[in-house]
């Protein structure tokens, strides 16, 4: 059994231990548009605003004389895995724009843990590699922006699933991107200036449609960039999911679980449940989709309500901190993914600021679970948080 505890956290901080030092330090890092392309949000950026906030709409109300050293087991079965903690890498594309170790960097390091990685369709480096790097045997879980292109689907399907990625994240709000306006001010599209479409690019179906191998060392740059684009429009731009088509997911992917990511309306997760899938992520994209859409934290409760116990509930948005994953734990959370926070810490010297930020979030979690007079995660649940 694993435990984390602030011994756990024995290293010199290569970035600071708290959020907003964390970001600061990482945006002189990071060439400009990188960071706002991370930082940024849709349109006004009312809803990564309001990530944040619905976090102060719920406060932690401690027990106390409670027996609950020496450390709390934060311990977690999720998907047939029982993990160290319920913390999942989200899927984020493009990871060689904040450090060129990318990819592999933050694999490896939720690896070293054993805590889920999640990779993304937008990655910059492929299935392969990540998987050597993430390690035999942990805990892979593949993010799949669901092509229009049936015959690709399957193969990325196929590929993922033949380098050990267990657990299909279907991301259902990125179908077409949001009104990101820092990305327009600046014409800046990694996806469409041909950064990080890895898994595209060696795909070996879309080679067939392609009639060539972008990658091959005598591929012309027009052809590079007619691959970029091709996978750009593949990669589901402008086509909605709908529920009618997930058969054709589950007949490829088979009995193993099948997660849709974007879903924040109760309505949704009933039908998710009817459709049969086995998990939702309650996500807004770090509000990079709609501007203005809820806050992440407050269409929880309502969710949790309504579905828990038929499906696996994953939350994320605005997690900065320990307290905040005790927060969505405490409403009804099965776990949490981080995005952000992580690629501040792959600013930081690639794979040690990374380890450094999700140690010490794992960390600040245990001490507040044990202060909050909880031994383990069963004892964290909604008569610990008050509304404020
Ligand atoms: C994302 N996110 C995302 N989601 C997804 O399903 N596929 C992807 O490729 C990406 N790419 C991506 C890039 C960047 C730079 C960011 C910041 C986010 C969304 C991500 O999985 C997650 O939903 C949010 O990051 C959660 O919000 P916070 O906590 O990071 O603010």
């Amino acid at each position: 059994e694993i435990y984390f505890n602030h011994t756990l956290y024995n290293q010199t901080p290569v970035a600071s231990t708290n959020y907003d030092r964390l970001e600061a330090s990482a945006k002189l890092l990071l060439p400009p548009a990188a960071y706002d392309y991370a930082a940024g949000g849709a349109g006004l950026e009312k809803t990564v605003a309001a990530n944040r906030e619905a976090f102060d709409h719920w406060r932690i109300l401690p027990r106390v004389m409670r027996p609950v050293q020496p450390s709390r087991n934060l311990t977690t079965r999720l998907f047939n895995r029982t993990l160290p903690a319920p913390v999942v890498m989200a899927p984020v594309g493009v990871q060689t724009l904040f450090h060129p170790d990318g990819e592999r960097a933050t694999s490896k390091v939720f690896g070293e843990l054993g805590l889920p990685y999640t990779l993304s369709t937008a990655s910059s480096t492929g299935f392969a590699d990540v998987a050597a790097s993430n390690g035999a045997g942990n805990p892979r879980w593949y993010q799949l922006y669901w092509p229009s292109d049936d015959d690709l689907t399957r193969s990325y399907l196929e590929t993922a699933a033949a380098n050990g990625y267990e657990v299909l994240v279907v991301t259902v709000d990125t179908w077409d991107l949001g009104w990101r306006t820092r990305d327009l001010d600046r014409g800046f599209f990694p996806f469409i200036n041909g950064v990080g479409v890895q898994i595209g690019l060696e795909d070996p179906v879309a080679h067939q449609k392609l009639g060539f191998n972008p990658l091959a060392a005598n591929a012309t740059a027009e052809q590079k960039q007619t691959a970029a684009l091709y996978h750009t429009i593949t990669t589901s731009r402008g086509v909605s999911p709908v529920w009618s088509n997930l058969w054709k997911l589950r007949e490829v992917w088979g009995d193993k679980p099948i997660v849709l990511k974007g879903v924040q309306s109760v309505e949704d997760a009933k039908l998710a449940v009817e459709w049969g899938v086995d998990g939702v992520i309650l996500s807004n994209h770090g509000g990079r989709q709609i501007d203005g859409a809820i806050g992440s934290l407050d269409a929880l409760p309502a969710i949790v309500d309504a579905v828990k116990g038929k499906l696996t509930i994953g939350f994320d948005g605005g997690i900065r901190s320990g307290a905040d994953i005790f927060k969505a734990l405490a409403l009804g959370a099965d776990f949490v993914q981080l995005g952000r926070p992580i690629l501040w810490g792959l600013a930081h010297e690639g794979e040690k600021g990374v380890r450094h930020v999700l140690r010490s979030l794992l960390a600040e979690f245990e001490i507040t679970v044990g202060l909050a007079g909880c031994v383990s995660l069963q004892d964290v649940n909604r008569t610990l948080l008050v509304e404020s």
